[in-house]
């Protein structure tokens, strides 16, 4: 049987205890997204959620486009859009959307048509349409090929100027890393030019400071806004390398400190970090937690009370690996015995090579080594709820499994990533979002960009012969992997997901802006008389094949959002 096939069953059922409609009286009804206990609340409902992102959203260049596409995610039930409140350069660009020039020691916010009007749009948008947008205040990535002196690929020049007539790879913003974010700061005002100054150095934290001020205070009693997110993805180093002081600690105090600052403007939103959601084991806390707190929130009726699972250390998961090892390798050897009771996971076994692990090695999502230590966040006061993300093409969530295929490590480390995020949050009584997964798919490929360059390094500008090995998955791998890793977070309590990312067509063009030709290769900026798509950097959720990932978040959505 297909998964899609009893996809919809799975979620009807899980939901119908996981998230079942529950009024919320204690207070007045808030228009605002704020928590009980576990669960986001809204007009004095639960509001469990899908959404998707749109980082370019306050890029399109006319506001029927931005109606289109809120409306036609709205159409799938998608609550929440999450997009880039910032969009930051060094020289003001000829055409395109801007929203604060950095530059010879100060900085300037453009309100102006192309700049946070823009932004003001969308909100206003979502609004009519019932939508919140998830604003994200800055980006960790920001690859400058010429100025952080990255080597090339072989052949490939890595090259790309936010200067018109330059040679740019891509039209400017066409990347989700291409809108500024910390380095620009570290750039512009930075001594060092190590990538954690952003965190630590004074000026640069007041400067950073002044842009949410302004951005926080102009959208603070907006109901379109689901929440503040501190940064996407930060972590000790970019493609600009970190001082050798970084550690996760360095990026807990700068999530401590920024929080605060953003709720002293805006009591009325919740504010989240936007991390990876790495682990850091063996790491001393910040923000150590004192007791567990009880859940605020009572079981559905005929609903057992989750029971919380062992504390996160290092001895707990290295079991942990062990049994779903021993587990994996018994249920492929009775499988090979053509045993009756075989459990097959996810297919056929597919020879693999197997390779000694190191069994003590946790592996950079929990070593702490990235700089992020997600609980220690976490528990800051001012922030709100969890976050974590899962993109397995960039990032190592566990180590794999011998007895399984790629793929199916694929899904299985996303599964244990998913559980693992649920069972921190469920012992901290907030609520726990998974704000932005994707697998990319081979379709996908040559416009794969990962987040620490500015090339598609298996596309047709990467000057690479085109020797690569495919790289990606199948459709329909993609389709079985999300529709899991879905399900696994609502089963184990999950409050939202958001896929990563949107893609439409039909767009205003307009020359030197991020919009592509329709119907051609994309990457290209679209000249004034054609229509475009949005950007792709390998995850576009476009064409025929988008269609299906845009119903797996419809189907989801609409068990999801039971009580609406
Ligand atoms: C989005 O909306 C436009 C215009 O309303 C429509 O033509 C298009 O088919 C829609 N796309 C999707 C993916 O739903
Ligand atoms: C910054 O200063 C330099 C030197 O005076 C000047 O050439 C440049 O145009 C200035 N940049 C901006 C964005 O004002
Ligand atoms: C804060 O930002 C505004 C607008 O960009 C700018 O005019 C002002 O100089 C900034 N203040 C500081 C202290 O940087
Ligand atoms: C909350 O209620 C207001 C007023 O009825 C409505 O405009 C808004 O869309 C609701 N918010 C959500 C997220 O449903
Ligand atoms: C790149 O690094 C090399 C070696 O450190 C240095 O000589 C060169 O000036 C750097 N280039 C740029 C553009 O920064
Ligand atoms: C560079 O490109 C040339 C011609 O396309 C090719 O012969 C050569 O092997 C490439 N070198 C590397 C290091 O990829
Ligand atoms: C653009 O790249 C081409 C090929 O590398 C080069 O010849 C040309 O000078 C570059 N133009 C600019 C404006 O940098
Ligand atoms: C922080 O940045 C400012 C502005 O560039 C600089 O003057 C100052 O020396 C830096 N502080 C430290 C401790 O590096
Ligand atoms: C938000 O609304 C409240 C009450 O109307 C008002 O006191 C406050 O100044 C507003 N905040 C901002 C940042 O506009
Ligand atoms: C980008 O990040 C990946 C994964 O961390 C790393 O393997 C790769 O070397 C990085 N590439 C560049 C150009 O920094
Ligand atoms: C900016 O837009 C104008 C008008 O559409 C166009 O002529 C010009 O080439 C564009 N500039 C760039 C750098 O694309």
């Amino acid at each position: 049987m297909k998964v899609s096939q009893y996809l919809p069953l799975a979620l009807t059922a899980l939901v119908a205890s996981a998230a079942a409609p529950r009024k919320y009286k204690k207070r007045a009804p808030s228009p605002f997204v704020s928590t009980e206990g576990d669960q986001f609340v809204v007009n004095g409902s639960a509001f469990p959620f899908i959404g998707t992102t749109a980082y370019w959203l306050p890029t399109l260049n006319t506001e029927q486009d931005i109606i289109d596409t809120i409306s036609n995610m709205s159409a799938r039930g998608i609550r929440v859009v999450r997009t880039w409140a910032f969009n930051d350069v060094e020289t003001i660009p000829e055409n395109g959307t801007w929203f604060q020039l950095v530059a010879n020691g100060t900085t300037t916010i453009n309100d102006g048509p192309n700049g946070l009007q823009k932004l003001d749009k969308v909100i206003d948008i979502a609004e009519q349409h019932g939508m919140t947008v998830l604003l994200s205040l800055t980006n960790n990535w920001n690859p400058r090929p010429l100025f952080d002196n990255l080597t090339d690929f072989g052949n490939l020049t890595l090259r790309r100027d936010v200067t018109p007539g330059t040679n740019n790879t891509h039209p400017r913003n066409f990347l989700s890393n291409d809108f500024g974010g910390m380095d620009v700061y570290v750039r512009q005002f930075g001594v060092s030019g190590q990538h954690d100054e952003f965190y630590t150095n004074e000026t640069i934290l007041s400067i950073f400071k002044n842009y949410t001020t302004q951005i926080v205070s102009r959208y603070a009693n907006r109901t379109g806004v689901f929440s503040w997110e501190l940064a996407n993805d930060p972590r000790c180093h970019s493609s600009v390398a970190a001082s050798d002081d970084c550690t996760a600690q360095t990026v807990t105090r700068w999530h401590s400190d920024v929080a605060q600052h953003v709720r002293s403007i805006d009591p009325n939103h919740l504010v989240s970090s936007g991390s990876q959601g790495f682990f850091c084991v063996d790491c001393p806390k910040l923000f150590p937690r004192v007791t567990p707190p009880p859940p605020q929130t009572s079981p559905a009726p005929g609903q057992r009370r989750r029971s919380l699972p062992p504390p996160l250390t290092r001895a707990n998961l290295l079991k942990k690996r062990r049994i779903a090892r021993k587990r994996n390798r018994e249920a492929k050897r009775a499988a090979a015995a053509g045993s009756k009771s075989a459990v097959r996971i996810r297919g056929n076994w597919i020879a693999t090579p197997t390779r000694r692990q190191n069994d003590q090695d946790l592996g950079p999502a929990f070593d702490g080594s990235q700089g992020v230590d997600s609980e220690d966040i976490f528990n800051i006061p001012e922030i709100g709820f969890g976050t974590f993300q899962l993109f397995p093409d960039q990032n190592s969530y566990g180590v794999d499994d011998p007895n399984l295929t790629p793929f199916e490590n694929t899904v299985q480390q996303g599964i244990d990533w998913i559980q693992q995020q649920a069972a921190s949050a469920a012992s901290m009584g907030k609520p726990s979002a998974l704000t932005g997964f994707g697998l990319v798919t081979q379709e996908n490929s040559p416009f794969f960009t990962p987040f620490n360059t500015s090339v598609a390094p298996f596309g047709s500008d990467s000057g690479q012969p085109i020797t690569q090995q495919p790289f990606g998955v199948t459709d329909e791998q993609r389709d079985d992997a999300y529709q899991q890793w879905i399900s696994t977070g609502i089963e184990a309590g999950l409050r939202g997901m958001i896929q990563y990312q949107w893609g439409q067509s039909g767009f205003t063009a307009q020359a030197g802006t991020t919009i592509s030709p329709d119907n051609t290769e994309t990457g290209q900026s679209a000249n004034d008389d054609e229509t475009g798509q949005s950007p792709n950097d390998g995850y576009s959720a476009q064409g025929v094949s988008g269609i299906s990932v845009m119903d797996i978040l419809g189907q989801a959505a609409q068990s999801f959002a039971g009580d609406s």
